[in-house]
C-alpha cells in the first residue's frame, strides 16, 4: 500500500504517519524529515534546502522528486510506504504519479487531515522535535532528552510565528490544489477530522481505510 498523507502544517501528518506506518507494517517517508536530516548533516541537499525551509517556503519540485526517486528505487519501499508531506504542489503530484507508473506502481490511497487554522498555530507554537529521530512532542521544553532515542528536543526554526504564517499561506496557495488534482485523477482523498487525541485520529484513519 502506498498511502499519501496531505494536510496543513501542524495537522498531525508526522504523528499520524508514524502511528499508521506501525499499524500497517510499512515505513513512513517524510520529505521534511529527510531534508532536516540533510540540514543537520550539512550535506549539499541540506545546504540547498535551508533557506527555503527556514522561511517556510517550499523546496523546488525537482529536489523533492529526486528524493522520492531514490526512495522508490530502493528496497526500503518494496512493501509500500506512508508518504508524509511528500506532495505539496500539482507538479509534484504529477511527477510522483509518472515515476510510480514507470515502476508499475501507484498511489493507492490519499488521506487529508482537516483542522482549523487556530488549532494549527497553537500546536506548532508548543511543539518541540527530536534532533535525531524527528519525533514531534507537545508541551516539552527544548533541551529535554527524547524518550524514544535519547536525542535532544529542539524548536524548529520554521515554527516561529512569521514562518508559520508563511507556511499556512503556502499551503493554501500551492498545496490545497493538490487535493482537487487527486479528486479528479487518482484516489479521492479520505477526509479525516484531525482534532481529538492522536489515538482517536488514528482510529478514524484506520476505519476510513477499511471502509473504502
Ligand atoms: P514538514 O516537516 O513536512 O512540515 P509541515 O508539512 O509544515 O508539517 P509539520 O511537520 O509542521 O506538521 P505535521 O502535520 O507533521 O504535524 P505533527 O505531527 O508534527 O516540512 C517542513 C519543510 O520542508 C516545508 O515547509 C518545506 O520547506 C520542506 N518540504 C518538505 N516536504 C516538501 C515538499 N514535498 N515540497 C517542497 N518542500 C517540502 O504535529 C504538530 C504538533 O501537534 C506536535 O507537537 C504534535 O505532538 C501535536 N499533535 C499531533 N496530533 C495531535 C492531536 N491529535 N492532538 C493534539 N496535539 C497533536
Amino acid at each position: 500500500m502506498i498511502l499519501l498523507l496531505l494536510g496543513p502544517p501542524g495537522a498531525g501528518k508526522g504523528t499520524q504517519g508514524e502511528l499508521l506506518a506501525k499499524e500497517l507494517g510499512i515505513p513512513k517517508i517524510a520529505t521534511g524529515d529527510v531534508l532536516r536530516a540533510a540540514l543537520r548533516d550539512g550535506t549539499k541537499l541540506g545546504k540547498e534546502a535551508k533557506s527555503y525551509m527556514d522561511r517556510g517556503d517550499l523546496v523546488p519540485d525537482d529536489v523533492i522528486l529526486g528524493i522520492m526517486r531514490e526512495k522508490f528505487e530502493s528496497d526500503e519501499t518494496k512493501d509500500g510506504a506512508v508518504l508524509d508531506g511528500v506532495v505539496r504542489t500539482v507538479p509534484q503530484a504529477h511527477g510522483l504519479g509518472v515515476m510510480l507508473a514507470k515502476l508499475g506502481r501507484g498511489v493507492d490511497k490519499v488521506m487529508l487531515f482537516d483542522i482549523d487554522d487556530e488549532k494549527l498555530v497553537a500546536r506548532l507554537s508548543s511543539r518541540t522535535v527530536c534532533d535525531k529521530c524527528q519525533h514531534p512532542f507537545k508541551d516539552r521544553e527544548p533541551g529535554t532528552k527524547c524518550e524514544k532515542c535519547g536525542g535532544t528536543l529542539v524548536r524548529r526554526k520554521d515554527d516561529e510565528p512569521e514562518a508559520v504564517r508563511n507556511r499556512l499561506r503556502v499551503y493554501k496557495d500551492q498545496t490545497a490544489p493538490v487535493i482537487e488534482w487527486y479528486e479528479d485523477r487518482e484516489a479521492a482523498p479520505l477526509k479525516i477530522k484531525a482534532d481529538g487525541s492522536p489515538e482517536e485520529v488514528t482510529e478514524r484513519a484506520l476505519r476510513a481505510l477499511k471502509e473504502k
